[in-house]
């Protein structure tokens, strides 16, 4: 018997990385599975693997995302689950914006420890566009709004379903190079708190999972930041998408039945409260 028996899960993002490790856990669980992404080719080679259905989605347009749960209404007639994980690091197409940050971060650490004075500086936030801003708010904070009123448009009236947002442990401690993501990460987090007092009266139980940092494509340029991230992590290592997906099937499953309104957060101990 698996722990999440007869259950239909939508998963945003679920083409890779953690939302393709979430679909594969939840399918070995024994849910069905449902994966929506912009990567269409991905998602339906990955949703093949698992017996699931693949959708064509762009989270952040509320009107392809309301065409997206019609469909999902009219074939399963139900949702029991929805993570909200697709998203962005910002940094796709501008590896030099990357790399230009991880140089910055030597020199200081550098100028700090041969002089203790830091001449350095990021400059992110007085070089960031609007587009760049409206872009990351709009497909973690907009894109897990949009989905989750859709959803709810089902999942109301089955009065018992279960709600998972990914935020992130930089939503809580920040980042220097992504004020855009850190705000938007921490935003969905009080999405996840308000969200979760609404419909405790309707059995749906809203909560979030705050990774720390981990080995997925999203992470895999970070190159000597991740030395700093490591030494800065007690377990001193990168997490795997599998520690993230366990907390999601905990998470899915009845075994949370009495959990709503709270965050998660497989880190290694990078951060200790959220
Ligand atoms: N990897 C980490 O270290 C880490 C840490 C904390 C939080 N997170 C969060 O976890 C989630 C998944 O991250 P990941 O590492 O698996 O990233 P990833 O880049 O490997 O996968 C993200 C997936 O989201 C899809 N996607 C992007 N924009 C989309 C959109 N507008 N609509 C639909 N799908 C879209 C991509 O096509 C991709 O399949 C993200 O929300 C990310 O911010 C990741």
């Amino acid at each position: 018997m698996g722990r999440l028996d007869n259950k239909v899960a939508f998963i945003t993002g679920g083409a890779r990385g953690l939302g393709a490790s979430i679909a594969t856990h939840f399918f070995n669980e024994g849910a069905e599975i449902i994966i929506g992404d912009v990567n269409i080719e991905e998602a339906t080679k990955k949703a093949k693997k698992i017996n699931g259905k693949a959708f064509h989605i762009d989270v952040s347009d509320s009107e392809q995302v309301k065409s997206i749960f019609k469909k999902i209404n009219s074939k399963y007639k139900k949702l029991d689950i929805l993570v909200n994980n697709a998203g962005i690091n910002g940094f796709e197409d501008r590896e030099d914006l990357l790399l230009d940050r991880i140089a910055v971060n030597n020199r200081q650490s550098k100028e700090f420890a041969e002089t203790g004075e830091i001449k350095s500086h990021f400059d992110v936030t007085v070089n960031m566009t609007d587009n760049e801003w409206h872009k990351m708010i709009s497909i973690h904070l907009n894109g897990t709004f949009f989905c989750t009123r859709e959803a709810l448009k089902i999942m109301n009236k089955q009065q018992k379903a279960s709600i998972i947002n990914m935020g992130s442990v930089l939503g809580t401690t920040g980042g220097p190079s992504s004020p855009h993501y850190s705000a938007a990460k921490a935003a969905i987090l009080g999405f996840t708190r308000a969200t979760a007092k609404e419909l405790a009266s309707r059995n749906i139980r809203v909560n979030a999972i705050a990774p720390g940092y981990i080995d997925t494509d999203m992470t895999s340029s970070l190159g000597d930041v991740k030395k700093l991230v490591k030494s800065a992590t007690p377990m001193k290592r990168f997490g795997t998408s599998d520690d993230i997906s366990w907390a999601a099937v905990y998470l899915a499953s009845d075994e949370a039945k009495f959990v709503t309104g709270q965050t998660l957060s497989p880190n290694g101990g990078f951060v200790m409260s959220q």
